[in-house]
């Protein structure tokens, strides 16, 4: 049995140095982190809450729900991505507690909200995870924010191609230091999604209810109007968040 969560965190790790490169990772821009700051005040309960971000990563949203006035725990199997988050925090002078431990193994809380960006589609077992976070979260909301990053739509290898053509014309800095590992990605059950219905499917057998979907449109158009045309249209893909109640 392969050591899957070590050779996910070893590619973490490794990318540490590289993902705040990306501004959509990082959150950098001011327009895209209002867009951000939005959504997170529209879906999180009103501050001061409790809330637990799962694969926090460098700390891009746990920097925001801080800033919202929320007592943030952030969580990753990284200590390299977290060490980033640290050091964020205390520039910023953010009070945010940090926890290195898998998604799947989080602090006994409890909290009113659990988030993620990004990171579902890396767990190896998203069911088990999802129930682990109800546990932790008793009668808290849980959070998903993910995308179809392939984009929609029989033109959207197309659109990949060209943007793919442009960003090397420009020799634009990849987003990560190297692709994700083939054979970590074929074990990820979450891995190759292009549509909401997986994780709305993988919430609901892990125990959560009265699932909502809202498609973050103010955070797509701050994506697309930060590069220049026609690479933010290229580029756009539906991004939405998936909110459950315990
Ligand atoms: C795409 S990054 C997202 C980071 C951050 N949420 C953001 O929005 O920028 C994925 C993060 O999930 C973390 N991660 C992946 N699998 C994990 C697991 N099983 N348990 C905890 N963290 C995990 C990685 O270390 C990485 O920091």
């Amino acid at each position: 049995m392969p050591d899957l969560h070590g050779s996910i965190r070893d590619w973490w790790d490794a990318d540490a140095r590289h993902y705040d490169r990306s501004v959509g990772h990082a959150i950098s821009d001011p327009v895209e982190a209002a867009a951000w700051r939005a959504a997170l005040r529209r879906l999180l309960p009103a501050p001061p809450s409790r809330v637990l971000d799962v694969g926090a990563g460098t700390g891009s949203l746990s920097l925001l729900a801080a800033d919202l006035g929320h007592e943030v725990t952030a969580l990753d199997l990284s200590e390299g991505m977290l060490d980033r988050a640290r050091v964020k925090a205390e520039e910023r002078g953010a009070a945010i507690s940090f926890v290195v431990a898998k998604a799947e193994s989080p602090p006994e809380g409890p909290f009113d909200a659990v988030i993620e960006r990004h990171v579902a589609w890396t767990l190896p077992d998203p069911v088990a995870a999802f129930g682990a976070w109800r546990k932790v979260a008793p009668s808290g909301r849980l959070v998903l924010f993910e995308g179809s990053w392939g984009g929609e739509g029989p033109l959207h290898k197309l659109k990949d191609a060209v943007a793919g053509a442009l960003h090397r014309f420009r020799r634009d800095a990849d987003d990560h230091h190297g692709p994700y590992p083939e054979d970590v990605v074929r074990l990820l059950p979450l891995g190759a999604t292009t549509t909401p219905a997986p994780f709305v499917d993988a919430v609901l057998a892990a125990g959560w209810r009265a699932v909502q979907l809202e498609r973050l449109l103010d955070v797509e158009w701050a994506a697309e109007q930060r590069e220049a045309w026609p690479l933010g249209a290229l580029m756009r893909s539906p991004r939405y968040a998936i909110v459950a109640e315990a």
